[in-house]
């Protein structure tokens, strides 16, 4: 995979790094006294989230990228934490501008950056990508729930960049497992997918609300994330294991 498939992940960075995707002005931006009851607390977990603590994961990447000669990857991580930063700016600015508070702390998001920061980039990508997926899930399920016209296209923008952050992680973690001996490799996909369902089991629990407004219920919730959880990171057709 390494140096060429970086160098086109590198181009897709630096243009939307140019090109950011805005928030067309004169949306119509009202939202019902009930809506916002139901959205805020939820949302400002997930404002939270997106505020990456780019740190670690450059850190990370940048032993990564020296250990194997990859110098685009500092570059692609780099842009990737920047947009991250602009998802929360986004999100911030609708919640300010709907007076709804802001989280400067919750457990989930303590527990998700407690991981991360002891991890490498291999274990760091495997965290993310679980929340980002979930995160997709979930950003289209309040686009769903919500008549805010602002708030639906926001929840559009972050889905749009949030697939290309997918793509490029399920990448770079595909490309990593098949370089484990097979036996790891299996531990690996195994403790990968039952520490995702247990955190698409805790998203349900902690933003129901949100979803059951979209029409989920816990079945149909857990059954969308793994859904997508297997079409990233479980590819058929595409054996993990290379001949
Ligand atoms: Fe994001
Ligand atoms: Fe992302």
């Amino acid at each position: 995979m390494f140096p060429d498939d970086l160098r086109i992940w590198l181009n897709h960075f630096e243009y939307h790094a140019q090109h950011p995707r805005r928030i067309p002005e004169g949306l119509s931006d009202r939202l019902t006294a009930q809506e916002r009851r139901l959205i805020a607390p939820s949302l400002a977990t997930f404002q939270l989230g997106e505020q990456s603590e780019g740190a670690t994961l450059l850190r990370a990447a940048s032993r990564f990228a020296k250990r194997h000669d990859l110098a685009a990857l500092v570059a692609i991580i780099t842009l990737f934490i920047r947009e991250e930063q602009r998802h929360a700016a986004l999100l911030g600015t609708f919640m300010q501008d709907h007076q709804m508070p802001l989280k400067h702390g919750d457990w989930t998001d303590q527990v998700f950056r407690r991981l991360r920061r002891a991890a490498g980039l291999e274990l760091y990508l495997h965290v993310l990508i679980g929340a980002e997926l979930i995160g997709n899930v979930y950003y289209r399920a309040l686009e769903a729930a919500t008549g805010c016209q602002r708030l639906k296209v926001l929840c559009r923008t972050l889905v749009a960049d949030e697939l290309a952050h997918i793509g490029f992680e399920s990448h770079v973690l595909l490309a990593l497992r098949a370089r484990h001996p097979a036996a790891l490799r299996s531990l690996t996909r195994f403790a990968h997918r039952s520490f995702f369902v247990s955190t698409a089991a805790i998203v349900w629990l902690t933003h129901h609300a949100v979803l059951r407004q979209a029409g989920y219920r816990v079945g149909s919730f857990l059954r969308a994330c793994a859904a997508q959880y297997d079409f990233y990171l479980e590819p058929a057709g595409r054996p993990l294991v290379p001949a």
